[in-house]
């Protein structure tokens, strides 16, 4: 078998060069949080800070540290101009003259850390608009429409870039060498699922739309749907995304009451963006259960967004129920 490094994959297919500098920029830093995440135990890494984020929640201590890591490396790149990260308040600058914004989640799923399971990086790449400074919010408030690249790098039994230049997705897996390399081209999300992923013990805070659809999912072949589902919740958005990618599926974080000024859990500009863009590029669909995730305008850095993505069919499917609705007080919220 040929092996295409990911360098070499991105200049065969015509990607800016100027793009690919950035992202072997970016894959210089996911490879040191590999290897500190493979070290584990032994390097210390584990357990929690004293500290908490912006989002008010506790930051674990591979949180900080995959941030550092990020921050340190994007910062050596001078077509970054700055770079906006869950773990950080406000925007950070970076080179004046660089041509990119870089928002990323530099570890999702952290509290999978301390038990040793699956956990990733996630990012999205825009343009800097003309004038705008590295450390003004503004400049990275672009629907996800917008961006240039996303993907993500998910820390499993391998370490997988996932990732799209708005010409499709495609999967590289860290080698011994350091290379990333080609493993799965233009992957594509089978239509249709049988599997679906939601934190079940939220439903009592779902809009009723959302608590009929997962009633007749688990309905199964009895019910209107006429299928027997399963049910799969890592709490890591980067591997249930990797499992829809893979095999299909369907994955929400939706609205819930719980928080009227928090529509839904996960952040717009650096998991429901570059998620919708890898999804949408794979063939599937990606909403706030009203809309395109990727047609929302944002308004914060830090602002969260409903979730619902994957097999097409079946997000479809979710959307009809919505449609359907009468109750559908969190529309508004939500776009
Ligand atoms: P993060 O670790 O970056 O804060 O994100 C965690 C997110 C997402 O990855 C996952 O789908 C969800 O939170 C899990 O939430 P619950 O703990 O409510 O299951
Ligand atoms: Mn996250
Ligand atoms: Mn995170």
């Amino acid at each position: 078998m040929d092996l295409l490094l990911l360098n070499q994959f991105l200049k065969h297919h015509d990607t800016d060069g100027e793009l690919i500098e950035v992202i072997d920029t970016l894959m210089i830093a996911c490879k040191e949080i590999a290897v500190q995440l493979r070290e584990g135990a032994l390097a210390g890494v584990l357990g929690s800070t004293d500290n908490t984020n912006v989002q008010g929640e506790t930051q674990k201590k591979m949180d900080v540290i995959a941030n550092d890591v990020l921050k340190k490396v994007l910062h050596t790149n001078p077509l970054v101009r700055g770079m906006a990260s869950e773990e950080e308040d406000d925007p950070v600058a970076a080179n004046e003259q660089g041509r990119f914004l870089v928002t990323f989640d530099p570890l999702d799923g952290s509290s999978n850390i301390d038990i040793n399971v699956s956990v990733g990086t996630i990012f999205s790449i825009l343009e800097a608009p003309q004038g705008t400074k590295g450390c003004e919010e503004s400049a990275y408030l672009q629907s996800g429409r917008k961006q240039v690249a996303a993907g993500y790098v998910l820390y499993g039994p391998s370490a997988t870039l996932v990732l799209t230049t708005g010409a499709g997705v495609n999967f590289f897996t860290l080698a011994h060498t350091g290379d990333f390399i080609l493993t799965r081209e233009n992957v594509q999300v089978p239509p249709e699922t049988k599997e679906f992923a939601i934190n079940m013990s939220n439903q009592r805070h779902w809009e009723p739309a959302m608590q009929r659809y997962v009633d007749d999912l688990l309905l199964g072949k009895d019910g209107p749907r006429g299928k027997d589902y399963n049910m799969r919740w890592i709490a890591s958005m980067v591997a249930e995304v990797h499992r829809v990618l893979t095999r299909g599926g369907l994955f929400t974080y939706p609205w819930d009451k719980r928080a009227p000024n928090k529509p839904g859990k996960l952040r717009l500009m650096y998991e429901g963006n570059p998620m919708s863009m890898l999804i949408e590029q794979a063939g599937g669909l990606s909403t706030t259960c009203y809309g395109d995730i990727m047609d929302v305008e944002p308004t914060e850095i830090h602002q969260r967004v409903a979730v619902a993505l994957g097999s097409r069919q079946e997000v479809e499917a979710l959307q009809e129920y919505h449609r359907d609705s009468a109750d559908g007080n969190a529309a508004q919220l939500n776009r």
